[in-house]
């Protein structure tokens, strides 16, 4: 996930202000870094793939001096980690440099339109847009501020976007659908004015960039243009001053990376709605009922899903997705398939895989590539070894992922693979039906996050020795994840089952003191089986935890009830299990576990 600093400093230690608040963002993870520094001699740009110690290398000996400047950590979404690549990214004349978070979706046409008015282009990204249109308007005759607000006019997508520009002593930014937040600097008694005059004045991503110089703070919101001089103003859209108030951060230095948050993975479970925004950002057209992923895949007979742990999961719900459609589909465990591949026809084989570096996953992939399959990698990495080997390769964009339990990336899985399938293989009917339940997705999502019970039950059964997870259909993958996420964060006992599978034998293990968590969504037949199925752990007297969104009769049999809101039943899979992750990570924390690094286990699994 990209970083943003900004500062207007008092003395000639803006650059250093700068490249510590870059290290203080590494915890987001980056593949190239750079900073743009105003000065009296102009505008100096310095920046290069790789890590912080290389810019740091690079920017020896040439010590660009000024007191205004803006950095960037960059994790590549358009085009390869490279020097081009990296932000900041400036204009023909080399007079305006500007940083960027987020997708700008209409960047091909505003830059094929550039190009025709003679602007040069250095990089893949779609962020260089953005200076061409401040020169545009510069050119124009607009002054600094006039000419940033009409480039941000012309902008569509998500954006956190800081500017600066030759002879001025200001930083723009605006925020739409990406954090933004200023730093004011404080007084001798630590007191900030509000408008920042005081002293220095940050901004940023997030507030670790800046936190070791001021804990004041203030946050834009969407909509909001920022002007920072020897002060802050910040606007609307319309140039009208708005008041967002300054609050005073309390956290201490080392849950700064975390965003006050205790722990990776509760940051990462509450970072979903942003991330699945940014996986379906500029993807659905919901007017023309379709979906673009821009893969020119082959024509195929079949589908091969080969992945691991939580992205077999994902997996199992993708193989379902292409079945309903009509096309044969099915997931295998990677570390199987290597050995006892099956026969790939024309096939189309997927690798599921947040990292891309899995070698389990690798080498399913490297076996279907000997044998003639065309290949496509689903993973949040550019230039992972899954996106660099495979022909095609559909990134899920849920930014940099630090905790071991996968969470946030398992949803951009879920969603990534729905707009697989429905740019692939779904009806127009289908599609329909589908679009606005993936538009109103993140909201869903925040609706749980912010009013979950799930703390609650995870205080009621903190001590059982054993919990089991059901479901059906697309609610079995979400089952099996349930209880992969509590084994492996809480080290107890969880085994996900098919709920028709419970009867052939795993009851013969349900106790009194076994809590089963039951997915089931919607009305019809199958949730009824579903409901049967409860009423067979019930009458052995094992409590039942029902994640339902109420539209069948598993709450009048259930102790208790994870809710979810009424959706389609694709999206609905995805809203359970976020449920799930919170009873997990509820249940961990109160035992105490490590939470980001369970014993015995790696973010990234190289080894087969
Ligand atoms: O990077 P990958 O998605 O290929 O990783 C596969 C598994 O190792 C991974 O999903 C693992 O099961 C999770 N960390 C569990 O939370």
């Amino acid at each position: 996930m990209c970083g943003i600093i900004g500062c207007v400093g008092r003395g000639d230690d803006t650059l250093e202000t700068l490249v510590e608040g870059l290290a203080n963002l590494e915890y987001r993870g980056y593949d190239s870094a750079g900073v743009a520094l105003v000065g009296a001699d102009g505008l100096s740009v310095c920046k290069t793939e790789g890590e912080l110690s290389a810019l740091r290398d690079r920017l020896e000996g040439r010590d660009p001096a000024g007191t205004v400047g803006i950095g960037h950590t960059r994790w590549s979404t358009h085009g390869p980690p490279t020097d081009a690549n990296a932000h900041p990214h400036t204009d023909c004349a080399g007079e305006v440099a500007v940083v960027h978070n987020g997708i700008i979706e209409n960047y091909q046409p505003l830059r094929e339109e550039l190009e025709e008015q003679g602007h040069e282009f250095e990089s893949d990204t779609d962020t260089e847009v953005v200076p061409h249109l401040i020169e545009a308007a510069l050119a124009g005759g607009a002054r600094p501020e006039p000419a940033f607000r009409e480039a941000i006019g012309q902008l569509e997508g998500s954006y956190a976007i800081a500017a600066v520009i030759a002879g001025s002593r200001e930083i723009f930014a605006a925020r739409n659908d990406s954090p933004l937040v200023a730093g004011l600097g404080q007084d001798s008694e630590g007191v900030p004015p509000q408008d920042g005059t005081g002293g220095p004045v940050f901004l940023a991503s997030d507030v670790p960039a800046f936190r070791e110089h001021t804990p004041h703070v203030l946050y834009l919101e969407d909509g909001d243009f920022a002007t920072l001089d020897g002060g802050l103003t910040v606007t609307d859209t319309d140039g009208v001053a708005v008041d967002r108030g300054v609050e005073t951060v309390e956290w201490d230095a080392e849950q700064t990376g975390k965003s006050g948050y205790d722990h990776f993975m509760r940051k990462e479970i509450h970072e979903q709605p942003w991330a699945l925004r940014q996986c379906l950002s500029g993807r659905v057209d919901e007017l023309r009922g379709a979906a673009d992923i821009d893969l020119e895949l082959g024509a195929t007979l079949g589908v091969q899903f080969v992945a691991a742990g939580t992205s077999y999961h994902a997996s199992l719900y993708g193989a379902e997705l292409f079945r309903r459609a009509g096309v044969p589909a099915q997931a295998f465990l990677a570390s199987e398939y290597a050995t006892s591949t099956p026969p790939i026809g024309d096939d189309l084989v997927i690798g599921v895989t947040q990292s891309g570096e899995t070698a389990d996953t690798l080498s399913a992939l490297r076996e279907a590539d000997r044998r003639g399959a065309e290949t496509l990698a689903v993973t949040n990495t550019v230039s992972s070894t899954a996106d660099r080997e495979c022909d095609h390769t559909l990134l899920i964009r849920s930014g940099p992922e630090i905790g071991v339990a996968a969470t946030k990336t398992f949803a951009g899985q879920l969603a990534a693979l729905n707009l697989l399938s429905l740019a692939t293989v779904e009806s127009q009917h289908d599609r329909r039906t589908l679009l606005p339940a993936l538009r109103d997705l993140p909201g869903d999502v925040q609706a749980i996050l912010n009013d979950s019970n799930a703390e609650g039950i995870a205080d009621a059964y903190e001590d059982a020795s054993a919990y089991f997870f059901i479901g059906r259909g697309l609610q079995y993958p979400v089952a099996l994840e349930g209880a992969l996420k509590l084994k492996e964060i809480s080290y107890k006992h969880a085994e996900g089952f098919a709920a028709g599978e419970l009867k052939h034998g795993p009851l013969a293990l349900v106790e009194d003191s076994t809590p089963v968590f039951a997915v089931v969504l919607g009305s019809g037949e199958r949730a009824q089986k579903t409901v049967g199925n409860i009423k067979e752990v019930e009458a052995r007297d094992a409590p039942v935890v029902a994640v339902t969104d109420g539209r069948n009769d598993a709450h009048l049999y259930a102790d208790h009830v994870l809710e979810v809101p009424e959706t389609h039943p694709r999206a609905g899979a995805l809203l359970a299990n976020v449920q799930l992750q919170l009873v997990a990570y509820h249940v961990a924390d109160n035992l105490g576990r490590p939470i980001d690094k369970p014993r015995h286990l790696a973010k990234s699994v190289t080894v087969e």
